[in-house]
């Protein structure tokens, strides 16, 4: 099988209103507490890509009833937290670490046994951040090698709340724990070392369970069930971050991107490029499913090189593909430090974007938990994406103001998060073709 790639190439100055497709955080959460709820729920703006859809034919798969009457739309007839049946195979979560490590909370607390594997790039992904706590609940769960998947998951553990402290900052394994603790002995109780998106407390609070929430904290008790409840999917900002670089760095650029989520556990990239000197505009405020949305309008801007503040980091921590491409376009040197994570995601990315800058002609210099980037003029050259989403989609927007042709080896996960990126950057602009 051939591997998918893009050519791209500098286009046109960026033009037009954009409709981003529905945030994936959010998408993962909606099926599974709906699946979780007692009666029927309906998720409009549900993400259609690979990775939410796998995580929807899991609980199909478990035995709920879910209906796509149109696009983007699920009906979903929730069977209530002891309802679910155990599959009879390995549960695949395709390339969705949201997927598989929030299934692994829910999963050990079954009265039967699951297995969850996924792709060739989650399958390095180390899952023992969440094995770990939730051993400490009473789950038994085999890892592979190293931590990585597949997780072998132990059903018919008696699971015990428990009082934790993150060692590192991750929403996915704060979720995962409150998954458990719903079903736990006891009050679970999270503290965490810098506050993250917290989609799991909001919403569950949405599907009526009790649970106390403020930055940095969130506390449940076990036993409690949840009431089905409709579920507005806002535009993702993760997806209209590529647009918010693209608009700033093209020349003659004037983007809208309508409705987008503005979660402030999301918007860290907003920011940052601020405080590098774009202009990014706020317009029409609403609430979207309890969630503030707004159009941005983004206008090309002269960007200034920043030492990016720590504590936009978790604030911000899908978005440092796209922010590596404003700083290479910007003037005078920026420094990311603290970010260390970064190197556990979909890919190594701070490996990733300095190897991809240098290819196209920039200095990076890297260290353990960050990387300083030289502006310069980029030119072409071929970029490995290692199968990496936002590495791909970010170097596709670094080629809108390269010199010469930027080809991007496999691009073929972008669709799973991002379906129609390829055809919206044409759309307004962007020199890109397959
Ligand atoms: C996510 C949490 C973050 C983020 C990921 C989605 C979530 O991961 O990078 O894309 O939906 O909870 P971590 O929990 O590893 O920080």
């Amino acid at each position: 099988m051939t591997v998918p790639h893009w050519i791209a190439t500098a286009g046109q100055p960026l033009r037009g209103t954009l409709e981003i497709p529905g945030d994936k955080s959010v998408s993962h959460r909606s099926v599974m507490f709906a699946a979780l709820a007692d009666g029927v729920s309906t998720i409009d703006g549900f993400l259609e890509g690979e990775d939410t859809r796998a995580t929807a034919a899991i609980f199909s798969r478990m035995g709920v009833r879910i209906e796509t009457p149109s696009p983007s739309r699920r009906i979903v007839h929730g069977v209530g937290v002891d309802g679910l049946k155990g599959a009879d195979g390995p549960l695949d979560c395709g390339n969705a670490g949201t997927g598989m490590r929030l299934l692994a909370g829910l999963l050990a607390a079954q009265p039967f046994d699951s297995v969850l594997v996924g792709d060739e790039s989650l399958s390095k992904r180390p899952m023992r951040r969440v094995t770990t706590p939730l051993a400490l609940m009473g789950a038994r769960i085999d890892t592979g090698e190293d931590g990585t998947p597949p997780l072998r998951i132990h059903g018919g553990q008696a699971l015990q709340g428990i009082e934790y402290t993150l060692p590192v900052a991750s929403a996915q394994v704060k979720s995962a724990l409150l998954l458990a603790g719903l079903y736990a002995k006891g009050e679970t109780a999270i503290a965490e070392p810098h506050p993250t998106r917290d989609y799991t407390e909001r919403m569950l609070s949405a599907f009526g369970v009790q649970i106390d929430f403020s930055p940095g904290h969130a506390r449940l008790r076990g036993g409690q069930r949840l009431r089905a409840t409709d579920i507005a999917v806002p535009a993702d900002f993760s997806s209209a971050a590529f647009f918010l670089v693209a608009g700033s760095i093209v020349p003659g650029s004037q983007l809208r991107l309508r409705a987008v989520g503005l979660n402030p556990r999301r918007t860290g990239l907003l920011q940052a490029l601020r405080l590098m000197g774009a202009d990014i505009t706020e317009e029409n405020h609403a609430t979207h499913g309890g969630e503030p949305v707004a159009d941005l309008v983004v206008r090309h801007a002269r960007l200034h090189g920043i030492a990016v503040p720590e504590e936009l980091v978790p604030d911000m921590i899908d978005e440092f593909p796209a922010l590596f491409v404003a700083a290479a376009c910007a003037e005078g040197p920026t420094r990311v430090t603290g970010a260390a994570e970064l190197r556990v995601k979909e890919s190594d990315r701070l490996a990733a974007m300095a190897t991809g800058l240098r290819t196209l002609g920039l200095r990076v210099d890297e260290t353990a938990d960050g990387a300083t980037v030289q502006p310069g003029a980029l030119g072409g050259g071929t970029i490995q994406s290692h199968g990496d989403h936002r590495i791909a989609m970010a170097f596709a927007v670094a080629a809108q103001r390269a010199s010469g042709e930027v080809r991007i080896e496999d691009v073929a996960n972008v669709a799973p998060s991002f379906p129609g990126f390829d055809r919206l950057a044409q759309g307004c602009g962007f020199g890109l073709r397959a």
